[in-house]
């Protein structure tokens, strides 16, 4: 007794003490909400595997992100759902492809006060469900490198800051970049799912896009979730080939991956806070098993502190319209 040099506790002991030293916080700025428009009128349809979250036509979009810009949420990535799926994934480009339109609805609106990205991705579009075109039986990366391309030039046509490829084809952020280039979008920022792993926490979100494919799985082109240091060799590769923004997804089973990157890069590191991890904690708090805002701050702070400078999350309205970032 009375020869203890070190005792943590003392730095813990009020809230203004904890507040003083605390070594992470989350950065507001750093946090983009993610939407999903369909096409039609008048429609506005909960998730149901996402509550809180919606599929709704570009009318009822402009309506909620109105009131989403009153809370303050200044930074949105846009996923398109169309009605129409086929083999080529022809409704995935072109002015009146559904992201497209949404897009260039926001952008006439609101201008440089809201930060638009929108996914690349084929999966919504194609009859099979998966991200790429399938030939041979199977998902086939070099063709479609330009369908990915001709997606991302429509978005950026249409005014979109920042693309989000989130297919995982070999090279896809070079075939996006070079096409930016030669159409003189050099400003569009290219912000690539590089570790992106073959996740079961996707699920909601198929459910929200219905894009499950409708034959086997991902693993072919989506990470395999037991490498780490091939997480690295994505990085290197997007690095190389163009991306502004790197990113990993999932966020909370993927600290690892996270922390590893804000030391192989110098690239803004951005992180996926999922549908499954949100629908977990959204189901828990719905049972009274956790207190909701404790856990998202947990949740967000965890990411945060892995090294994360943005995270995607669909968390972020009901942290604004609860004051739960201070
Ligand atoms: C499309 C895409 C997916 C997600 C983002 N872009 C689904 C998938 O790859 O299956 C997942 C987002 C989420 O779960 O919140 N490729
Ligand atoms: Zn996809």
């Amino acid at each position: 007794m009375g020869d203890m040099l070190y005792r943590p506790r003392r730095l813990r002991r009020t809230k203004l003490i904890r507040d003083m030293v605390a070594q992470t916080r989350i950065n507001p700025d750093g946090l983009i909400q993610p939407y999903f428009v369909c096409e039609g009128k008048g429609i506005k349809q909960e998730i149901e595997s996402m509550p809180g979250i919606y599929r709704e036509s570009l009318d009822s979009l402009l309506k909620t992100i109105s009131a989403d810009y009153k809370l303050g949420i200044r930074r949105i990535m846009l996923f398109g759902i169309p009605d129409h799926k086929d083999s080529d994934a022809s409704a995935s480009s072109g002015d009146d492809s559904i992201g497209p339109l949404a897009v260039k609805a926001l952008k006439d609106k609101y201008g440089d006060d809201l930060f638009v990205s929108a996914d690349v991705c084929l999966c919504a579009y194609t009859d099979s469900g998966h991200c790429g075109l399938i030939k041979n039986d199977t998902v086939d990366n070099d063709s479609t490198l330009p369908a990915l391309a001709d997606m991302a030039l429509s978005l950026a046509d249409a005014g979109c800051d920042c693309l989000g490829p989130s297919d995982m084809m070999d090279g896809r952020v070079e075939a996006i970049r070079e096409a930016l280039e030669e159409n003189g979008y050099s400003d569009t920022i290219i912000m690539a799912y590089s570790a992106k792993y073959s996740s079961s926490y996707y699920g909601p979100f198929r459910d929200a896009c219905n894009s499950a494919p409708g034959k086997g799985d991902r693993k072919s082109y989506q990470m395999d979730w037991r490498n780490r240091r091939e997480a690295s060799v994505e990085l290197m590769l997007d690095g190389e080939e163009g991306a502004d923004i790197v990113m990993v997804k999932p966020a909370l089973a993927y600290l690892d991956i996270i922390s590893d990157f804000l030391k192989e890069t110098e690239l803004p590191v951005a992180a996926y806070n999922v549908s499954g991890e949100y629908t977990m904690v959204k189901l828990m708090a719905k049972e009274n098993i956790v207190d909701e805002q404790a856990m998202v701050l947990e949740n967000l702070t965890a990411i945060t502190r892995a090294g994360a400078d943005i995270i995607l999350t669909y968390h972020l309205r009901d942290a604004l319209k609860g004051g739960w970032l201070g």
